[in-house]
C-alpha cells in the first residue's frame, strides 16, 4: 500500500509489524563494519537490539569479536565490550549467516570517489547488496544508510528483486546518515533527525521498530526525535544537500578569509560578528584548513556528478568554487610557511629545502583517527615536496597516517616532533595542541615560528612568548 508522502511527524503514528524471524524486536544486521557500521552495531546492541555486524576484512571482524574497536572512536571501547559480554552482539565474515540472522539489514559500505572522475563508486553496494539477496530465504527489509547519488535506492531494489524470488517480498529502503567522527555514539544514540525513504507500510513499520530503542531513549530523556519520511529520492538528497550546505558554509568563510587576507581583516572577529545572527549562526563558521575527511569533499563532487547527469548541473555549479576555495586553504598554508621561512615563492611554489618543520595533527578533525583526504596530511605532504623535512604528529592518527604518507617522519609526541624544528604548523585543532604551552615548546624548538592553520591557538599568548604566529585570514 501507498502511504501519503511527504510525512514529517515528531510522535508517528505507525502500524505495528511482526520480524518475519518471529523475534519480539527486529534483528538488526550492518553490512560493513567501518566508522558507520561499527559503531552503529555496538550503539543499537547498547539499544537492546540483537544485532549482528557483517565485513569482508576479516581482521576486522576478528578484532570487534576480541573486543578491540578497529577505529577510534570516544566511548566506543567499552560499550563493545559491555554487548560482546551482553551476547546481543557478535561479528562475522558469513553472509548466508548473516541473511538468516537479520530481519533489517542495514547497508554501511563505503561509496568512495571513483578513481575515474567525480562520482561515487558504488561497486561496494552492489556487491553487498547482490550476495545478501542471494542469500535471503525469507523475507526481509535491506535498508541503505551509505551515502549514494540519487536513484541508487532505485536501483538497489532491482538489484534485490535479480537475485531474491518474487515470493519472498524483500523490500528495500534508504536512511541516510547524519554521524559525526568525534561525536558518532551520541549521533547514533541521540540522533537530531532520523530520515527514512520508504514505498511501504511495511517497510515504514520495519524501520520502526528497528528505531524504536532510539526513540524511546529519547522518551526517558524527555526529548523527542524528529522523524521524517519520505520517498527514496528525497531521503537520497536529504544527505548530500545537508553535506553541500555545509560544505558551502564552510568555504563561505574561508572565501571571507581571503578578502581579509587581502585587507588586513580579521576573519576570527568577523565570523564572530555575523554569526550572532540567528540566521547565519556561528557553527561551522571558524574559518581554517578547510574540510576534509571521507564524507564533504568526496560528496559534494559525487552530487554535482550525478545532477549533471541528471541534467541539472548548472544548479550545483556554486559546488565547484566551494571545492576550490576548500583547496585553496591548502596552498595558504605553504605560502605561510614560506613567508615565515623567508623563502621566495618560484613558479612551481616556494624551495623549504634545508627546513625543518613540524606538523601537529595528521587527522581531518580532533576525535578520530580519520586520515582520509584529511587537510592536515595534505599540507604536511605539500610542504614535504617543496623540501622540508617534516616531522609529523598525531595523538590518534599516527598508524593510518603512517600508511597513507610513508614518506613523512612521524615522532611519539608533541615535544619530539617540534624539536629543532624551524616552524611549527598545527593543522588539527587537537586539545593537546591548543592547550600546549608556547613558552615550554619555544625551548625545543631552533625559531619561534607557528603557522596557526584552525585559528585554535591563543594568538596574544604565542606572541607574548616571543613566537612570530600566523593564523588564516587574520591581520
Ligand atoms: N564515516 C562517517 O562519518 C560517515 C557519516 C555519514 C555517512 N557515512 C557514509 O557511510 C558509508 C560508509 O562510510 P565509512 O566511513 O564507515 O566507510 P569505511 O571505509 O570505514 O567502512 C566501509 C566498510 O565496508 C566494508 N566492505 C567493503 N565491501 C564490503 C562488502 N561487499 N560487504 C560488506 N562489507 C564490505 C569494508 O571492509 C569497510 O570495513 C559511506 O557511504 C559514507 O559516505 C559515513
Amino acid at each position: 500500500m501507498t502511504i501519503p508522502y511527504p510525512n514529517t511527524q515528531p510522535v508517528p503514528a505507525i502500524a505495528a509489524v511482526t520480524p518475519p524471524s518471529g523475534a519480539s524486536r527486529p534483528r538488526v544486521t550492518f553490512l560493513g563494519t567501518g566508522y558507520l557500521g561499527a559503531t552503529y552495531a555496538i550503539c543499537y546492541a547498547e539499544l537492546g537490539y540483537e544485532v549482528l555486524g557483517f565485513d569482508v576484512d576479516a581482521d576486522k571482524i576478528a578484532k570487534l569479536n576480541a573486543g578491540e574497536v578497529p577505529i577510534h572512536e570516544p566511548g566506543l571501547d567499552e560499550l563493545l565490550r559491555r554487548n560482546l559480554a551482553a551476547g546481543r552482539l557478535r561479528f562475522s565474515t558469513d553472509i548466508a549467516e548473516t541473511a538468516a540472522f537479520g530481519d533489517v539489514h542495514f547497508i554501511c559500505v563505503g561509496t568512495p570517489q571513483r578513481a575515474d572522475g567525480m562520482g561515487a563508486d558504488l561497486s561496494y553496494v552492489e556487491a553487498s547488496v547482490t550476495s545478501l539477496a542471494q542469500h535471503l530465504t525469507r523475507k526481509a527489509l535491506i535498508v541503505g544508510k551509505s551515502t549514494v547519488p540519487v536513484g541508487t535506492a532505485e536501483w538497489v531494489e532491482q538489484l534485490v528483486g535479480k537475485h531474491t524470488p518474487a515470493d519472498l517480498g524483500v523490500e528495500v529502503a534508504w536512511s541516510p546518515e547524519f554521524l559525526q567522527e568525534g561525536f558518532a555514539v551520541d549521533d547514533v544514540l541521540r540522533p537530531n533527525r532520523i530520515v527514512v525513504g520508504v514505498k511501504s507500510e511495511w517497510a515504514n513499520g520495519m524501520l520502526y521498530a528497528a528505531h524504536k530503542g532510539v526513540f524511546d531513549l529519547a522518551a526517558t530523556e524527555d526529548r523527542e526525535v524528529p522523524l521524517v519520511v519520505t520517498d527514496f529520492a528525497t531521503a537520497e538528497l536529504v544527505k548530500v544537500a545537508a553535506n553541500a550546505f555545509l560544505a558551502t558554509k564552510i568555504s563561505f568563510i574561508n572565501a571571507m578569509a581571503e578578502v581579509c587576507e587581502a585587507s588586513s581583516g580579521d576573519v576570527t572577529q568577523l565570523a564572530r560578528a555575523i554569526g550572532y545572527d540567528p540566521r547565519i549562526g556561528n557553527r561551522f563558521l571558524q574559518a581554517g584548513l578547510g574540510f576534509g575527511g571521507a564524507c564533504l569533499p568526496k560528496d559534494i563532487r559525487a552530487f554535482q556528478a550525478r545532477a549533471q547527469e541528471l541534467g541539472a548541473g548548472e544548479a550545483l555549479r556554486f559546488l565547484h568554487e566551494v571545492d576550490l576555495i576548500n583547496l585553496r586553504r591548502r596552498t595558504r598554508v605553504l605560502q605561510l610557511a614560506a613567508d615565515l621561512l623567508g623563502r621566495r615563492s618560484g613558479p612551481a611554489g616556494p624551495d623549504l629545502s634545508g627546513t625543518r618543520i613540524a606538523v601537529l595533527g595528521a587527522t581531518f578533525k580532533p576525535n578520530t583517527d580519520d586520515v582520509r583526504d584529511a587537510p592536515a596530511l595534505a599540507v604536511a605532504a605539500l610542504l614535504h615536496k617543496a623540501g622540508a623535512d617534516v616531522h609529523v604528529y598525531d595523538p590518534q592518527g599516527m598508524d593510518n597516517a603512517r600508511r597513507a604518507v610513508p614518506e613523512l617522519s612521524y615522532e611519539a609526541d608533541i615535544a619530539e616532533a617540534v624539536t629543532g624544528a624551524d616552524l611549527v604548523c598545527v593543522l588539527t585543532e587537537w586539545a593537546d595542541f591548543r592547550n600546549a604551552d608556547p613558552g615550554l615548546l619555544g625551548d625545543l624548538v631552533a625559531g619561534r615560528r607557528v603557522v596557526d592553520a584552525r585559528n585554535c591557538l591563543d594568538s596574544a599568548l604565542w606572541t607574548q612568548a616571543g613566537w612570530e604566529y600566523r593564523g588564516m585570514g587574520r591581520p
